[in-house]
């Protein structure tokens, strides 16, 4: 899609405009209106659109406008347009027109800011997102017609200039990571996983791939374990982003990898484990934030460790009761191989603090099916040590529009993971509190450093979305999150 910004709308084909709740327009509407006769606000009045966010007023053929279509867009309740009122309208109007045949949709904004003028680009830009790179038959109208955006803006230079310096490379973050999220797995293995993010090395980032046999060396045994039974082998991608002050404590992000998860010798039933191809969704939001942080040039420094493996039975998978040592030195026993997702963080949450003594560890991962029992499919789990981290979390995800809430890893449930044989055992006493339990686990390989554990397994990837900006599929959940917890917190 292309995207660009304008003094008018030009000869673009479709027009849209905003309005507030009570049918008041904003901005050109208000001209249009009058410039047409009232054409805009006779259809609203016709109508149940009342201006409210999410929702659209189609207005075609009328005389004194150029376009052959208006879009009304709603912006919610009047007064100040609030970042996420203004991402809705932007994306709801070109879900309104994307199947019309019409080519180009340009948004009138100009009675905003530069800044909110860049969002709206931004917006229509994630609602443009489709993963379709195997529909070779797809017929042409059953694809989208609208290829260009052009944003209407009182100074278009300065809205591009914003656009292009801190909104497109977040776009751009979470289109790589829905990519990644989207991809099936007999396309995207460990080492194919490594290969992509080794290129994103041309943003400035460095990327270092660790493989099978320096992983044995250096210890990551559990992680190994739960590569064992695939043939694909096993990967930890470290990626570095030094755009803080020199010798800085660096912030890390940690992100389980599982590229398919089987259940392993525990398989899982058939009936759904196709979704088990974004079991990677954790270090697809931690790729993304690399992306992310280095194409804006973020002034921190910041690390990305991913463990990527795939989870499959064969005669070399680890059993059920087999005992690893990790890289730790703590002993685990792994009674459930389905529960493979904390085994691969235990070693990549060690490994992160001991090697970069970082100021503090986020992980991300589709770590329980008991966090969607728990929160639902609109929230994201955050258990933490930290308050001051799960706090700065907690007050940039709604900016964003990812839902997350707090959850309790209260000591009382530690004995639930003590096992007879081992140190640990890598599950709780039967379902109980499963997502408290995975979490407690992980905490015993954070070594005290302050951290926090996000168990996306609930918004990783959406079936019926409601959110304009984030179209059926891979989410890249949690990739503008983490780039606004650091931007609003972190950076210099
Ligand atoms: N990847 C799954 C969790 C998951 C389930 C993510 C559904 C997204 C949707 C994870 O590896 C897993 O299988 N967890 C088990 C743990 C159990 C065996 C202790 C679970 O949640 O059932
Ligand atoms: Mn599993
Ligand atoms: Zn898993």
């Amino acid at each position: 899609m292309k995207i660009e910004f304008a003094a008018s709308a030009g000869a673009a084909p479709v027009l849209a405009v905003l309005a507030h709740e009570g049918r008041s327009l904003a901005g050109a509407g208000v001209q249009l209106d009058a410039a047409t006769g009232g054409a805009l606000s006779r259809a609203m009045n016709a109508g149940r659109f009342t201006g409210a966010k999410n929702s659209t007023q189609l207005v075609a053929g009328v005389s004194g406008c150029d376009a052959a279509t208006i879009v009304i867009t709603g912006a919610g309740e009047a007064g100040q347009v609030d970042d996420l009122a203004l991402e809705a309208a932007a994306g709801a109007a070109y879900h309104a027109v994307k199947m019309s045949g019409a080519d180009a949709l340009a948004i009138d904004v100009s009675h905003l800011s530069a800044e909110q003028a860049a969002r709206a680009a931004f917006a229509a830009r994630l609602a443009g997102y489709r993963f379709l790179k195997y529909r070779t038959t797809l017929k042409p109208e059953k694809t989208p017609s609208i290829q260009t955006i052009r944003i209407v803006a009182a100074d278009p230079k300065a809205a591009q200039k914003l656009y292009d310096a801190e909104f497109a490379p977040v776009a751009e973050a979470v289109e790589f990571s829905r990519d990644l999220v989207a991809e099936p797995a007999n396309v995207l293995y460990p080492e194919e996983y490594a290969r992509r993010v080794k290129g994103l090395e041309k943003l400035g980032l460095e990327v270092e791939v660790i493989g099978e046999k320096e992983l044995a060396r250096l210890g990551f045994r559990t992680l190994l374990a739960v590569g064992q039974g695939s043939v694909r082998d096993s990967q930890v991608v470290v990626m570095k982003w030094n755009g803080g002050a020199k010798g800085a404590q660096p912030l890390a992000f940690v992100g389980k990898g599982v590229c398919f998860d089987t259940g392993g010798i525990s398989i899982k039933p058939a009936e759904g484990m196709e979704e088990m191809k974004w079991d990677m969704g954790g270090s697809a939001a931690v790729v993304g934030l690399m992306h992310a942080l280095a194409g804006r040039k973020a002034r921190a420094n910041v690390v990305g460790v991913i463990g990527l493996v795939e989870n499959m039975p064969d005669g070399a998978a680890t059993r059920p009761g087999d005992v690893v040592e990790t890289l730790s030195g703590q002993t685990v026993e792994i009674l459930n191989t389905d529960a493979e997702g904390r085994l691969v963080l235990a070693d990549c949450l060690w490994y992160t603090q001991e090697r970069f003594k970082p100021k503090f560890m986020v992980d991300l991962a589709t770590l329980t099916g008991a966090m969607i029992i728990s929160l639902g499919l609109e929230y994201a789990g955050v258990f933490s040590n930290s308050d001051e981290l799960a706090g700065n979390i907690g007050k940039a995800a709604p900016k964003v529009g990812e839902n997350v809430w707090r959850m309790p890893i209260p000591e009382i449930y530690e004995r639930h993971i003590d096992s007879p044989i081992a140190d640990v055992k890598n599950m709780g006493n039967g379902r109980a509190g499963g997502s408290i339990t995975a979490a407690l686990f992980l905490q015993r390989f954070t070594n005290g450093v302050p951290w926090a554990h996000i168990d996306i397994a609930p918004t990783a990837w959406v079936k019926d979305s409601k959110n304009p900006t984030v179209p059926d599929g891979a989410v890249g959940w949690g990739v503008r999150t983490l780039d606004r917890m650091i931007r609003d917190s972190y950076e210099a």
